[in-house]
């Protein structure tokens, strides 16, 4: 086997659970040497027994809430990694919440584990890249990093911030042989609504309906793989609902309408 991951070092952030989960499986398939983080060791640990070669992936433990922990994380990845080929900047959390009723602290832990904790990561692996010829940066933004939704005002306006940043660091690095490419996921069926953020900052525990009827995130996972070895620079996963990428282009009236008869859960 030879593709565009074999024999490449990667790291997953998000790896525990999820897209970021189904996402080391795929890699793990295509023979990619794998780095994995999130905040809960067992269950990282559970995902790398379920690798073909589980004494070879390494777990870096980071909580993107705290930047002093980022900043462990990427000090101790590079004590012990000369190189980082792709980063999959994948984790994040979601909002089910009013914006009226979300107090100014809960919007702020949102943009920092949404997206400053993101872009401290990749600042710091695409210098170690820019040394080392080149690199990949993927970035799990949202359907809501290209709309607005119900009870998503902080997560979207988070991920509608990923984009602006990483359009602009794209024109920067591409001289040093560095992609950067975001994706859009629209429903997937992982726990993000019940990871996701109330007004009072505490997880929801409900399983939207959007998301338990999702996409599989191994297929969702393997459509990125797709999409990432193709060069893409952003792509959306999922059914139906990426249908709206055109439509708000060319019907944005329509668009808006049909959008608030959706449920937002
Ligand atoms: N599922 C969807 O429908 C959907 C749609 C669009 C975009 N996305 C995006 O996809 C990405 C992955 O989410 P998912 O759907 O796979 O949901 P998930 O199952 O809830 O996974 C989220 C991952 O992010 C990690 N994470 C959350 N807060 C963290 C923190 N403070 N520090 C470190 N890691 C943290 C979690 O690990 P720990 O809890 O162990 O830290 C977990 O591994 C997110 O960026 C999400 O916004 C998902």
């Amino acid at each position: 086997m030879n593709s565009y991951f074999t024999g490449k070092t990667v790291w997953v952030t998000g790896a525990s659970s999820g897209i970021g989960e189904a996402l080391v499986y795929a890699l793990d398939r295509e023979g990619a040497r794998l780095i994995i983080s999130a905040r809960r060791k067992d269950e990282l640990e559970r995902v790398r027994s379920k690798t073909s070669r589980p004494e070879q992936v390494d777990i870096i433990l980071m909580d993107l809430a705290s930047e002093a922990s980022v900043k462990d994380a990427i000090r101790s990845c590079f004590e012990k990694h000369e190189r980082v080929d792709m980063l999959f900047n994948n984790g994040g959390i979601s909002q089910r919440a009013d914006a009226l009723e979300t107090p100014t602290d809960i919007e702020r832990q949102l943009m920092e584990i949404n997206f400053f904790s993101n872009i401290l990561l990749s600042k710091a692996v695409a210098s170690v890249m820019k040394e080392n010829g080149g690199g990949h940066i993927i970035v799990t933004s949202s359907l809501m990093g290209k709309w607005g939704f119900f009870l998503r005002s902080s997560y979207a306006a988070s991920k509608h911030a990923l984009h602006g940043y990483y359009d602009c660091m794209r024109m920067e690095v591409e001289q040093y042989g560095i992609q950067i490419t975001l994706l859009t996921p629209g429903f997937i069926a992982s726990e993000i609504s019940v990871h996701a953020l109330d007004s009072s900052g505490k997880a929801t525990g409900a399983m939207d309906n959007n998301q338990a009827t999702g996409m599989s995130t191994a297929a969702c996972a393997a459509g990125i793989l797709r999409g990432v070895a193709a060069g893409k620079t952003e792509f959306g996963i999922g059914g139906k609902e990426l249908l709206g990428l055109k439509l708000r282009r060319f019907a944005p009236a329509l668009f808006e309408k049909m959008l608030r008869k959706r449920s937002a859960r």
